[in-house]
């Protein structure tokens, strides 16, 4: 049976955070909330085939970053485009380090 890991669990669970993300951004509302603790990419516990590459460390800090700069009601930035950086944050990750879900990734942007 196929058992996901800590880290499917965790990316999942962003997945599901950020398509919620873009309905409220595309609502017109301005997000405050990051509930997930995004540290636990750095402990959380991978498939045995995947690991923490350089690719994967030189991703991982950015990516957290820019997840926070959409929840920064004080910023000057479009939020938009802060939103589409992250997720591009997701994908540039994942063209090394795991391709099978870029097409569900990219329908997280907004157009
Ligand atoms: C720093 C690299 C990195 C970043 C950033 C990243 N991912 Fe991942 N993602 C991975 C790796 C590696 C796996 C495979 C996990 C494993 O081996 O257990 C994965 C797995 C997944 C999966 C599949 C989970 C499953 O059920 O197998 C989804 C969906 C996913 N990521 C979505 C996202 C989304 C959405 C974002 C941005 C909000 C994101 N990822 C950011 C590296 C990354």
């Amino acid at each position: 049976m196929y058992q996901p890991s800590e880290m499917a669990n965790l990316m999942n669970a962003m997945y599901a955070y950020n398509q919620q993300l873009k309905a409220q951004i595309v609502a017109g509302k301005t997000p405050t909330q990051l509930p997930l603790d995004l540290a636990k990419l750095h402990t959380a516990e991978m498939t045995d085939k995947n690991g923490r590459t350089p690719a994967w460390n030189s991703f991982v800090n950015v990516f957290i970053a820019s997840q926070q700069t959409i929840i920064d009601t004080i910023s000057n930035v479009d939020l938009k485009e802060r939103y589409n950086a992250s997720i591009n944050n997701c994908l540039g990750c994942h063209k090394t380090e795991c391709t099978g879900p870029i097409p569900k990734i990219k329908k997280l942007l907004i157009q």
